[in-house]
């Protein structure tokens, strides 16, 4: 019996009418900060996911076990009310499945994560989309990828209050083993780019830094690309957001932009383009190319969009530096969190090895590494 039925069994008994639902964590490889405008993003699933084992109850009650915060939290279906803690997230999507018509039924049961906490891994991504699936399950229906995670960005921008984009969501939801998801974030056309390294591997490091104000400056990212393309629409009408906005445009016009405004611009435009050349490289099997991109992407969020943070700017340095490594960037919102470097597999273990003894040393915080493979989205097993 693995952990998850054992500790069902523990805290709800027979688990014979118990399922199983995933949903995994992600990382985006390239084209970040562009989903809110419209762009295109290239994220995969990694294998750190979050899992429900649930069995449906006959009232409208929703009790789950958290394993890692060892707590119960529970809601009636009938009266959601914020409770500020992690079962937020359950709500929110019950809210939204509610208002799509879904007929609700309650459900007990363990939910375990392995996806850290505020790292840029889409921890609540993952634990929306596998409480939808749940609910989804329980209620006999199911649902396309792309409606789910619509439903669940609705639920983090409603419920929860958090302005996000729609690519964690659709990562979480969408994503498929081996592959990348190459997302149009205006269209929501989704291609699954084979992404099998047998030669690389990517590794993702948790700076264990804080995300200090990381959602107040991501709205007021979020503003500044508004500004832009409201001042820019003066002379360009046709704008509909950042994605329509070529560089040559951005030298011609730039000058309208206050300075600040004009650097997260010329981000969004360069890592849009970015996004399209590392996808063509990874279909050519360009490893290099690609790395330099990622490369470059981290240096554009350094300097132009400036979302890194010391401990970001100190693990990407280092990696470049290290034998192998073909190209290392921070990864999700920024401000703290994660970096996701492409390296050689003959040296990736020396690297996740040596990295958090010198990190220690420099930054003094601990750093964790993962080696992932691209994984599948969410399920019901
Ligand atoms: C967070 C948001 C996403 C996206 C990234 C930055 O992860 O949830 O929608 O904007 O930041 O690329």
């Amino acid at each position: 019996m693995n952990n998850l039925n054992f500790l069902f069994t523990q805290h709800f008994g027979d688990d014979r009418e118990a399922f199983t639902a995933r949903a995994p964590g992600r990382v985006n490889l390239i084209g970040e900060h562009v989903d809110y405008n419209d762009g295109f993003v290239l994220p995969m699933a990694i294998s750190l996911q979050t899992v429900l084992r649930v069995r449906p109850r006959a009232d409208r009650s929703v009790v789950l076990y958290a394993a890692e915060f060892d707590e119960t939290k529970q809601f009636s279906l009938d009266g959601i009310t914020r409770q500020e803690t992690w079962i937020d997230y359950v709500q929110g999507v019950a809210v939204e499945l509610g208002r799509a018509g879904v007929a609700l039924h309650g459900f007990e049961g363990v939910v375990s994560s392995s996806v850290p906490i505020a790292s840029g891994l889409s921890s609540s991504a993952a634990l929306e989309v596998g409480a939808a699936l749940a609910f989804l399950h329980g209620a006999g229906q199911t649902m396309e990828p792309r409606e789910v995670a619509l439903l669940c960005q609705r639920a983090e921008n409603g419920f929860i209050g958090v302005n996000s984009g729609i690519m964690d969501q659709m990562a979480v939801a969408a994503c498929r083993a081996e592959h990348a998801l190459l997302l149009d974030c205006r269209s929501l056309d989704m291609e699954h780019v084979p992404f099998r390294l047998r030669d690389h591997s990517i590794v993702v490091t948790d700076s264990g830094a804080p995300r200090e104000l990381a959602s107040s400056a991501y709205n007021e990212r979020r503003a500044q690309c508004e500004q832009g393309l409201t001042i820019l629409r003066d002379k360009l009408p046709h704008l509909a957001s950042l994605r329509d906005l070529t560089s040559a445009q951005l030298t011609e016009h730039g000058a309208l932009l206050p300075p600040i405004v004009l650097k997260r611009v010329q981000h969004v435009v360069g890592e849009i383009a970015r996004t399209q050349d590392a996808v063509q490289a990874l279909r050519a099997g360009a490893l290099a190319g690609f790395g330099s991109l990622m490369n470059d992407s981290h240096a554009s969020l350094r300097d132009l969009y400036e979302v890194t943070s010391a401990e970001l700017d100190w693990l990407t340095d280092w990696a470049r530096a290290q034998p192998g490594v073909l190209g290392s960037r921070m990864t999700g919102a920024g401000f703290g969190g994660c970096t996701v470097t492409l390296i050689e597999k003959q040296h990736q273990d020396s690297f996740i090895a040596r990295l958090p003894t010198e990190y220690k040393s420099a930054m003094n915080r601990e750093a964790r590494c993962w080696i992932c493979e691209a994984a599948p989205g969410a399920q019901v097993l």
